[in-house]
């Protein structure tokens, strides 16, 4: 990580956990799961990143626990109406939510053997069991954010890692947690952001709250200074009120991250993010891939706009080399931009997704819960190609849990470090150059360009032109070209290609 020069590091849930959905499914918030390693190996992590100049940033899952969290199981023993089950939303009946995983997002709970003086000998002596919310898989029970014991709780758990020294944190579902719990009928997809009516457990005023407590605890260890980026999927004019001074320090930016290769909707979702992002202070986040969407060399590998939300071997497949080539070129082009830049484990390798990954090896709860109607995630969480002739690609011994696609094995880092043209040297080299020149803050101006299908601006010192259209670009005789996604190009900008040049 310190010599591909990023700045942090993102770790995903490493808690224990059943590992049903991934490690978002928690039953211990303060610990680490045997299947990874130690606290103790998390703390020796925690020094040799700073050593290395690195912040460390872990994930808060805060929307859900497991259900083999011992709150859940204290929740499950005890009565409806107990302080237990409030931790909870539980219900004598469902409503019409649906689960963002397919299917109904309650959950009944087993029967419940009646207490003795409600027994008659016309009543049966167990009743039906009371429902839980569950906006993921069952195994993911929605805590109750209007307890004042889940808040009190939960800061327990933002303090146990801010002492052992993490840097901040990302913040799971950060448009979730509160819910109206007057349950208004929602029959809606909870992924169909285009919906007129906001659904009653996504982006709700009350969640604000959340965040100002949690910014305030995190700035009282402050220093060292400790930030907080959360998975807010809302359009950019919802988002910017997550990010208002009090409250976050960053939000990912998900409309950047649908935006297909297509110049004209990159240019806008850039110039309007700049624009409302500055309008609140906050600095504008760039994003091309993370582990729950199609990586970016698969995706641009479609006509823009054409790709599939999942890709299975039954699934038309893409085209890998110009997915590639653009994927450098998107590379370039984002981290050119102002503001933070995050770039999914393996992306800096040009990795492409496991587009033929059998049905037997899915993992992911969504395919099980769609009876593969959705492919899930899996695809994109393949083990890392390390070394190229070590035993699974020098990920480690034993079988990985989800298997690497043949491709991957020339992908591998180490072919990679010593190739100066492998997609590696590129991110290297831009995110040395990005550092040098400091391209992560100040201006960015736009200049008249040949056809609307090329992206130029200036980024002080540095010109930047993507070309996202079919026709070659030439730059000026004297332009010095500091790097460009297609290293033999030199002053030509082959369609697909972003150079930086002054
Ligand atoms: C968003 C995470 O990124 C995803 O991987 C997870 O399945 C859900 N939240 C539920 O925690």
């Amino acid at each position: 990580m310190a010599a591909l020069g990023v700045d942090a590091v993102w770790l995903s849930p490493f808690y224990p956990s059943p590992q049903v959905d991934g490690g978002y499914d928690i039953s211990d918030f303060c610990g680490v799961d045997p299947l990874l390693g130690t606290l103790a190996d998390l703390d020796a992590l925690l020094v040799r990143a700073h050593e290395l100049g690195l912040r460390v940033v872990v994930d808060l899952v805060p929307n859900h626990t497991s259900s083999a969290h011992p709150w859940f199981v204290e929740a499950l023993a005890a009565a409806p109406g107990s302080p237990e089950r409030d931790r909870y939303i539980f219900r004598d009946e469902p409503t019409d939510w649906v689960s963002v995983f397919g299917g109904s997002a309650w959950t009944q709970v087993p029967d419940e053997p009646m207490e003795s003086g409600e027994r008659s000998d016309r009543q049966p002596l167990r009743r039906a069991g009371q429902w839980y919310l569950n906006l993921f898989d069952s195994a993911q029970p929605d805590l109750n954010w209007a307890s004042p014991r889940v808040r009190a709780d939960y800061d327990d758990v933002l303090r146990f890692w801010l002492d052992r020294g993490v840097d901040g944190f990302r913040i799971d579902v950060g448009h979730g947690l509160v819910k109206d719990l007057t349950f208004p009928s929602f029959p809606g997809s909870p992924l169909d952001s285009g919906s007129k009516q906001r659904a009653p457990y996504w982006d709700q005023e009350g969640v604000h709250d959340l965040h100002r407590r949690w910014r305030s605890l995190s700035d009282s260890y402050s220093p060292p200074a400790r930030m907080l980026c959360g998975e807010v999927n809302v359009s950019v004019d919802r988002a910017v009120r997550y990010v208002r001074p009090d409250e976050l320090h960053q939000v990912f930016n998900w409309p950047f991250l649908m935006t297909p290769w297509d110049a004209v909707a990159l240019r806008a979702v850039v110039d309007t993010s700049i624009s409302a992002y500055g309008g609140v202070g906050a600095a504008p986040t760039w994003v091309f891939g993370n582990h729950d969407m199609l990586r970016m060399a698969t995706r641009f590998g479609y006509p823009a706009g054409q790709a599939p939300r999942r890709v299975g071997p039954r699934s038309p497949q893409p085209d890998e080399a110009l997915g590639l080539r653009r994927a450098r070129a998107a590379a370039l082009l984002m981290l050119a931009l102002p503001g933070s830049a995050y770039v999914y484990q393996g992306d800096e390798l040009g990795l492409g997704e496991h587009t033929t990954l059998a049905d037997a090896d899915r993992q992911d709860p969504a395919f099980a819960r769609t009876a593969g109607e959705d492919l899930g995630r899996d695809g994109c969480r393949v083990p890392l190609p390390w070394e190229a002739d070590a035993p699974n690609l020098g990920f480690g011994a034993g079988r990985p849990w989800l298997p690497q696609p043949e491709a991957y094995a020339a992908l591998a880092r180490d072919r990679q470090r010593a190739d100066p043209t492998s997609v590696l040297t590129l991110y290297t080299e831009a995110l040395r150059l990005r550092r040098s020149l400091d391209l992560g803050s100040g201006e960015l101006a736009w200049l008249s360009e040949p056809a609307a299908t090329v992206l130029a601006f200036d980024r002080g010192s540095v010109r930047v032109t993507a070309n996202i259209g079919d026709a070659d670009v030439e730059l000026p005789p004297d332009a010095e070209v500091l790097l460009s996604s297609d290293p033999d190009a030199g002053r030509h900008v082959p369609p697909d290609t972003t150079v930086w040049w002054r």
